[in-house]
């Protein structure tokens, strides 16, 4: 009799709530040990981490502020260190605050890449670091896979959220030079969501018109972006590309944001 496989750690970041939430549930139910990141929401983090712990057998939560290095630095540590291992890291944290080519300042355009871009490289770079680590110590067939949430407005842009849109399109070109850079240990993978959830901008009978607003007739629902972050930590053949589960809004022209509409 072979012995069981070893449970595998994930850590996804950003799920307290909303998608993150979604996908690390959606992950746990399918036996991953989900290392649940969260900054300020901590009631949502011990929430999830309790739901996810009932479905898989362990869950622990982290908290850390992607605006300080050495905050993102020492998140990967901690979970090797509650785990003693981890295997995937799933980037769903992300700041997404308004600006525009009228309001743009430094200032702005610096927290979007730190949360948004720097944090996910360091995360990708320190799994890397610990992967190569495992497979020195003589673990066989050490691979592990980083998926980062982009957005379907990469390949349809307006003008809004400027900051947040240039720093999800350095984080798709990460995605390409950390899979080449960073094979065969890690594989690097965009999941990029159309319009799903509500927000305090866009809900009610609005946020339906605007989902509808594809050429399915459906935008993505939490599920659909869920189940492709699994398939992409499934699928090893996957790298250096996205998935766009978006219903076809970027293949459509929109002149604003759609909470701006
Ligand atoms: N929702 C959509 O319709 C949609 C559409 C397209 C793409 N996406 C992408 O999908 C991902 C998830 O979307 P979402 O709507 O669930 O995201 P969200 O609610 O805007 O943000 C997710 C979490 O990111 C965390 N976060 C923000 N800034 C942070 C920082 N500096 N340090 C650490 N954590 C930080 C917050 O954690 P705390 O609450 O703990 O502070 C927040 O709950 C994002 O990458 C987004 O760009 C979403």
């Amino acid at each position: 009799m072979s012995p069981p496989a070893r449970p595998r750690i994930v850590l996804v970041t950003g799920a307290a709530r909303r998608l993150g939430r979604e996908i690390a549930l959606a992950l746990a139910h399918s036996g991953w040990r989900v290392a649940v990141h969260y900054r300020h929401s901590e009631d949502d983090a011990i929430a999830t981490e309790a739901r996810c712990a009932a479905l898989s057998g362990d869950s622990a939560r982290f908290a850390a502020d992607f605006g300080s290095e050495s905050e993102v630095r020492a998140l990967l540590p901690r979970v090797i260190a509650r785990f003693g291992q981890v295997d995937a890291v799933v980037n769903s944290a992300s700041l997404f605050e308004h600006d525009s080519a009228q309001t743009f300042s430094y200032a702005r355009l610096d927290e979007h890449l730190r949360s948004n871009t720097g944090a996910p490289i360091v995360l990708a770079q320190a799994l890397h670091a610990h992967l190569l680590q495992r497979a020195d110590a003589g673990e066989v067939d050490v691979q592990g896979a980083v998926v980062n949430l982009l957005d379907q407005k990469l390949w349809n842009q307006n003008p809004d959220f400027l900051s947040y849109t240039l720093s999800k399109a350095a984080l798709e070109a990460a995605g390409t030079m950390l899979s080449l850079a960073l094979a065969p240990r890690v594989r690097v993978v965009g999941v990029a969501p159309g319009l799903t959830l509500t927000s305090h901008l866009l809900q009610g009978k609005k946020f339906e018109q605007m989902h509808r607003l594809s050429p399915l007739g459906r935008s993505s629902t939490a599920h659909d972006v869920a189940a492709t972050v699994q398939f992409a930590l499934d699928n090893r053949s996957i790298t250096g590309t996205t998935l766009l589960v978006d219903g076809g809004q970027h293949l459509m022209r929109f002149e604003r944001d759609f909470s701006l509409m």
